[in-house]
């Protein structure tokens, strides 16, 4: 603690407060905000729904006397709205309140705001400081950022290997390989995403219904299916199941089985995948975990598609079945390989859960 600054001590509780809204908001960003006046904390709130009250309006909303707020302190991770969007803008309601300072961890790329929220405060008299926890923010918020940049998902591939890499025995036996606290932590990660991604291959051997089934909570990932030829049975789990209408079936096939599909076009004999990147990032999927077996995986990854690599892996030996990634040609040299960076490595039971990102050249 010692070594943070007070601005940044409140930013951290800040980023605290915003990661309450973990699975809630996409595709919005995940933000908290305090507020302090005379060095005493007197309100807070996080966005906790998309479409609902910003993390400003929850943290204005919570203080007890709304006089207090005059000359007071505002703690935000995200520069405020500017934009009539789904709420009013947050900038007028921070300058009606009498707010008179504000610090900020991050500017907001979204177009319609984009600096402009800071610019609309400071005109008003609010004196801005930006950038306090500047990269706890950004990593925060990767996926918005990253989407908001490049107009496509963040995709996280998350596998269950042996000790030896691999993803499955020989005969396709893949149930389970990690254990009971690593597949309950795969359900948060569910929970935590947009959407579930995941190939042909998979939903033939395994018929996975890809759903959290967490106690208490109701919201369901969309399930995204690559079927290029529209070969998987009407009875598999994520067509037939209560969750169907959560399933996005893309296929260059045009079966008339009343099944409703997203027409993709083909490349190199599969489904085009900067094409399926495209079409979610408009239906506002902007956080996709792709649990897929080596096929698709290494399609991901080859194509660049891929950003962040989850592996949790289980203290077993197999001695055959396939790794996850196969290389297009071959990586003949070390000085060949893909170096990923490593971000972080915990225990979940008995397994190991390594966290890796993609470098981008
Ligand atoms: N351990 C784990 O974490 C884990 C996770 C999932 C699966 N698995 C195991 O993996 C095995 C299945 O492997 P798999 O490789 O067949 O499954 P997969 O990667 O999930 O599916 C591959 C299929 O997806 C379709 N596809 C559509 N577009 C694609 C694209 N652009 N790139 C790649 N594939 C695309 C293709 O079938 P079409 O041409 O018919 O479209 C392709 O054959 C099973 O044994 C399963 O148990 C293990």
């Amino acid at each position: 603690m010692g070594s943070f600054t007070r601005e940044e001590r409140i930013m951290r509780r800040v980023i605290g407060l915003a990661k309450r809204g973990t699975g809630m908001v996409s595709p919005n960003p995940l933000v908290g905000a305090v507020l302090f006046k005379d060095g005493i904390r007197i309100g807070e709130g996080y966005h906790q729904q998309f479409g609902g009250p910003h993390a400003e309006v929850n943290a204005i909303g919570s203080v007890e006397s709304p006089s207090d707020l005059r000359g007071s302190e505002l703690f935000v991770n995200l520069e405020p709205c500017s934009h009539w969007g789904k709420t009013p803008p947050c900038t007028r309601l921070i300058i009606e309140s009498g707010i008179r300072k504000v610090y900020i961890a991050n500017t907001d790329p979204f177009p319609q705001v984009n600096g402009e929220g800071i610019r609309q405060l400071r005109e008003a008299g609010i004196e801005v400081v930006t950038g306090v926890m500047e990269r706890e923010g950004a990593e925060l918020n990767r996926a918005f950022f990253h989407a908001q940049t490049h107009r496509r998902p963040w995709v996280t591939i998350k596998v269950a290997t042996t000790l030896d890499g691999r993803m499955a025995t020989r005969t396709g036996d893949s149930k389970w390989i990690t254990g009971e606290l690593a597949r309950e932590d795969v359900q948060w990660l569910r929970f935590a995403h947009d959407g579930i991604l995941t190939g042909a291959g998979t939903v033939r051997t395994d018929n996975p219904s890809l759903t959290v089934r967490l106690k208490g909570i109701s919201k369901q990932p969309w399930r995204i299916i690559l079927d290029t030829k529209a070969a998987l049975p009407l009875t598999s789990q994520v067509f037939s199941d209560s969750w169907s209408s959560r399933t996005l079936w893309y296929t260059s096939a045009s079966p008339d089985d009343g099944r409703e599909r997203i027409p993709v076009n083909e490349e190199n004999g599969k489904a085009d995948l900067a094409q399926v990147m495209k079409d979610l990032f408009g239906r506002g999927i902007h956080l996709v975990l792709a649990e897929a077996g080596p096929t698709l995986v290494s399609s991901l990854i080859r194509t660049g598609f891929a950003d962040e690599l989850i592996i949790y892996m289980a203290p077993k030996l197999t001695g055959n079945g396939p790794a996850f990634f196969r290389a297009d040609s071959g990586m003949d040299r070390l000085a060949d390989a893909l170096v990923l960076e490593p971000v972080s490595s915990s225990a979940a039971g008995h397994d190991l859960k390594l966290t890796y990102r993609f470098r981008r050249s």
